[in-house]
């Protein structure tokens, strides 16, 4: 147990997938794992652990933003020897070169935030992936004729604003897309010497005002949950 995980040491898998939203979690439970069994529901956050293809992973979620996503992989990576965390998750377009149902990699993580600074010391607004996950995937991603595009991501606290503009931060760092929660899970990967990668799923595009539509979602996700799955199998 820790603190907002109930799950009993020896419950996590070594390999967690982290989508942003717990019924995500409960989804990729029914529809991919074997022997699925819920190991934590605090906060209606649940954790699933169970198989794929034989090899024990855990799927659970992050909850939305920095601050949520850093209190959960930082207690899975301390408390239950996590090694890799993989978050899937959505993002939303800055640019029309991007279309909705893309599928990102993301490399480095942009962020204002100062979570990485007043956590851990790490100075500087970017932060790479961890480990070998972000090569797997692409590995992964190629034999299964997937197109997966590498990006750099702009990892804001923010959600709504006042000005229309792609904030500074985004333009200067070719960060063709926004996201709440890469940036801490790579900076307390960072920390702790753990492995972390970010697969996002173009979910709006943010000048056209086109998102996937409620009905069209849940496939469009399989198809990033199926390419995490065969990349835990990679790991
Ligand atoms: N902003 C931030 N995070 C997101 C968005 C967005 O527009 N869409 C999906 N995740």
């Amino acid at each position: 147990m820790s603190v907002h995980i109930a799950a009993k040491k020896g419950e996590i898998a070594p390999i967690v997938l982290m989508p942003g939203d717990p019924l995500r979690a409960k989804f990729i439970a029914d529809n991919f794992l074997e022997d699925a069994k819920l190991v934590s529901q605090t906060r209606n956050i649940f954790f699933y652990t169970g198989t794929y293809k034989g090899k024990q992973v855990t799927v659970g979620a992050s909850g939305m933003g920095v601050p949520s996503i850093g209190i959960y992989s930082y207690e899975l990576y301390t408390e239950y020897n996590v090694d890799t965390i993989i978050r899937i998750g959505t993002c939303g377009a800055y640019t029309t070169e991007l279309e909705v149902y893309d599928i990102l990699n993301v490399e480095y993580s942009f962020s204002e935030s100062t979570y990485a600074k007043f956590a851990w010391g790490i100075e500087g607004e970017a932060i790479k992936h961890q480990g070998n996950a972000f090569d797997k995937i692409n590995e992964v991603a190629q034999k299964k004729s997937l197109l997966v595009k590498n990006v750099n991501i702009h990892s804001s606290d923010i959600f709504y604003r006042k000005d229309k503009e792609i904030p500074a931060i985004a333009q200067q760092n070719n960060c063709p897309a926004v996201e709440m929660e890469s940036f801490a899970l790579y900076a307390n990967a960072q920390f702790l010497g753990k492995s972390a990668a970010t697969i996002l799923t173009v979910s709006d595009v943010i000048p056209t005002g086109e998102s996937i539509s409620a009905d069209q979602r849940e496939k469009a996700l399989k198809t990033m949950m199926s390419l995490a799955l065969d990349a835990v199998i990679a790991l």
